[in-house]
């Protein structure tokens, strides 16, 4: 079965950023029209930027960009929803603009941490206010301009912190060089390419680094087609590779094959799933994307850890549940910011996989879980979080797995109709 997946979260929401502070008209087409890139669209919006409703269908929509320092301060508060990339990529954009706002969102925004990107913003001159003292949201936000240049450390592989710092250079006509400790997604140096600005970017010893030198007075309007979620696929291909050796391939087609999101590919093949890719994209294409076809294999137990973590970061919940079903043990690793997303995603994953009777060991920075071919039923929670609900999901779809979750809608998030693309592949795996 040939199966397409909405647009890719993280592009979509730098595509409108960058579309908003372009001089002249970029043209998007692939947008996800799910609730974070809904969230980073209002909130451009109310910066004064002209956004049409983004299209259902993955149709172009144009976008006439104010401008670099074209932002205006929203009369009321910026509200994020749930979008941690948006609240983050906007705190820099904002950082280095010449406007005033209180931006806040959803109880588990409120509850993730701001000072990741606060702090470097800050030593750049933008000034923050927690209103709640604690480096949570809701948060004032005093943009400057110019900000200082900076040079910054990254204690943590975050492709939200380096971009937060890399757009406020761009509004704050700042040189910005960024050492992260592990190399993370590059979708905004990538993007930043595209309209025009130079961002240089190689290894260290210690890690990788990456240079704004020449921040521009203007950027070009992009035109770029987003391409599927490869996070969103690989709910899809784990489903493939639960599925019995007799299960019936499944391709998701047109879906992001950037090489610093892709590395849940590795892992199915690692436990023991056959994956083929397509590469169908062209060169000029600012990220690569194709067709991925996932048969399944019997699988076995695996470990993820060091640098491949930040690769598959999005994709360590489906590990733990691909994990729960493989023979042996799947331990993962230097996975200590699973804690800081949507949820504590360790704590939930640990909690639902015991609730199913799975057994499985917590870690600081991770969880070991002992694979099991009983029968799994019980009740799960998806803690706010969408990734948990639809791994979970997943999980449920397979074999000899009889499984409540509690709240489904979270999906919307991400990926919209995703239940019913399950259903879908529940229905062609029976009549196979
Ligand atoms: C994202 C980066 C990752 C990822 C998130 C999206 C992005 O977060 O987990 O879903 O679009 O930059 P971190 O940067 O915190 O690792």
């Amino acid at each position: 079965m040939r199966v397409r997946v909405p647009g890719d979260k993280s592009l979509t929401q730098r595509a409108l950023i960058l579309a908003a502070l372009a001089d002249g008209e970029s043209r998007l087409s692939g947008l996800l029209h799910g609730g974070d890139a809904e969230s980073t669209a209002g909130a451009l919006r109310a910066l004064g930027v002209s956004i049409p409703t983004l299209p259902m269908d993955g149709s172009e929509l144009r976008i006439q960009g104010v401008g670099l320092r074209g932002l205006r301060s929203p009369v009321d508060g910026l509200d994020l929803g749930n979008s941690g990339t948006g609240t983050r990529l906007l705190l820099g954009v904002l950082a280095g603009s010449d406007v005033t706002a209180v931006v806040s969102g959803d109880d588990s925004l409120r509850a993730r941490p701001m000072t990741r990107v606060t702090d470097p913003l800050a030593k750049m001159g933008a000034g923050f206010d927690f209103l709640d003292g604690l480096g949570r949201l809701p948060v004032g936000v005093a943009g400057t301009h110019p900000l200082r240049s900076l040079d910054w450390p990254s204690p943590i592989a975050s492709a939200q912190v380096k971009s937060s710092i890399l757009l406020a250079g761009l509004t704050g006509g700042a040189i910005v060089l960024i050492t992260e400790p592990r190399q993370s997604r590059d979708h905004t140096e990538r993007l930043l390419t595209q309209v025009g600005v130079s961002v240089i970017s190689h290894t260290v010893e210690g890690g990788w680094r990456v240079e704004m030198r020449d921040p521009p007075r203007r950027i070009d309007p992009l035109d770029f087609a987003v391409p599927g979620d490869a996070s969103s696929a690989a709910f899809v291909l784990a489903l493939g590779a639960l599925r019995g050796e007799e299960g019936a391939a499944i391709t998701v087609e047109r879906v992001g094959l950037n090489p610093t999101r892709i590395a849940f590919l590795d892992v199915l093949e690692r436990m023991g799933a056959r994956v083929h890719v397509e590469l169908t994209s062209g060169s000029d294409d600012a990220e690569p994307w194709g067709d991925v076809t996932v048969t399944a294999g019997g699988l076995r137990g695996t470990t993820v850890s060091g640098s491949e973590v930040p690769r598959l970061i999005d994709e360590l919940p489906l590990v733990a549940v691909l994990g729960a079903r493989a023979d042996g043990v799947t331990r993962i690793a230097g996975a200590a910011e699973l804690r800081t997303k949507e949820s504590d995603r360790i704590a939930a994953l640990v909690s639902n996989l015991r609730a199913l009777g799975v057994e499985v060991e917590e870690l600081e920075d991770g969880l070991i879980v002992q694979g099991t071919d009983r029968p799994l039923t019980g009740s799960v929670q998806s803690f706010d979080d969408h990734r948990i609900s639809m791994a979970f999901g997943v999980l449920a779809s397979s074999t000899s797995c009889e499984i409540e979750i509690d709240d489904r809608s979270v999906a919307n998030v991400s990926f919209p109709g995703f239940w019913s693309l399950l259903d879908r592949l529940d229905r062609s795996e029976s009549t196979a």
